[in-house]
């Protein structure tokens, strides 16, 4: 019997594979309408949060994004060489078709794009300058073995950033998971015109998420230096995390 039966299969370390196959099914079934979504109920302030970590890139850099989802924020990244993983066939199929359309656009080449859990990276060793997370980590099956193998593909001095849902202690998560709970719903009925809309199983990935500082200290004890991990003003509903591979371990 798992531990996690009380809370369906949630904690913060993870996820049981039942309770994620379902997550995952929810996942894909928010595509039509996860951009619009996310847009009304970050008060449009996802995009802001993307720049934000695309800011952390340079050009020409080997840059490997960890459950890229419909390419949301692939699109947007400009020269580098990118590389988009997740495990949904479905998301990797929307995300080419947008994230390939804007590279050739710009005379970039196409991303490469591979179908694989953050727990288990089918990639080289310190094989990427950069990994991104954006709104994908609080759906990792087992956190701390897909931040190890984030760092076994990071290059020595490369950096990860995670970007998702915000909850500075547990205080502050009671009023996120209100808004989950009320106006996130409200927005999600109105945009897809469903009742039985896929956000509403989707709050419950946030019930069950840590806290800044539970994941601060998962990515000290994975081997990161440099970690930093705070809310992001002005609405305090998300959170940027990041770390570095040591270029010389101790
Ligand atoms: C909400 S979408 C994120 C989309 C995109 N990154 C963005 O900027 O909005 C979350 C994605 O994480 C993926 N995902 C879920 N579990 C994962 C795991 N264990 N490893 C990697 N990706 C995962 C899902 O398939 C989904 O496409």
């Amino acid at each position: 019997m798992s531990s996690r039966q009380a809370t369906g299969g949630y904690d913060p370390s993870g996820i049981d594979l039942d309770a994620w196959t379902v997550l995952e099914a929810e996942l894909e079934a928010t595509i039509p309408h996860y951009d619009r979504v996310n847009t009304w109920m970050t008060f449009g302030q996802d995009r802001r949060w993307r720049a934000g970590v695309a800011a952390h890139a340079e050009p020409g850099m080997k840059v490997l994004e960890v459950g890229c989802g419909p390419g949301s924020f692939a699109e947007t990244i400009r020269n580098v060489e990118l590389t988009c993983l997740d495990p949904s066939p479905e998301m990797l199929r929307v995300a080419k078709k947008r994230v390939d359309a804007v590279r050739a656009a710009q005379g970039e080449s196409p991303a490469a794009y591979v179908e694989a859990i953050a727990e288990s990276i089918p990639l080289p060793d310190a094989s990427f300058d950069r990994v991104f997370c954006l709104f994908s980590f609080r759906d990792f099956q087992d956190k701390r073995k897909g931040l190890e193998e984030i760092f076994r593909v990071l290059k020595p001095g490369g950096q990860l950033v995670i970007c998702d849902a915000g909850k500075g202690n547990a205080i502050h998560g009671l009023f996120g998971r209100f808004w989950m709970a009320t106006g996130v719903q409200v927005i999600a009925r109105r945009i897809t015109g469903e009742k039985d809309h896929p956000w509403k199983g989707l709050a419950r990935s946030y019930t069950h998420y840590g806290t800044n500082a539970y994941y601060r200290k998962m990515l000290k004890q994975v081997g990161f230096s440099q970690v930093k991990g705070r809310l992001l003003w002005p609405f305090l509903m998300a959170s940027r995390f990041s770390g570095v591979r040591p270029a010389n371990p101790e």
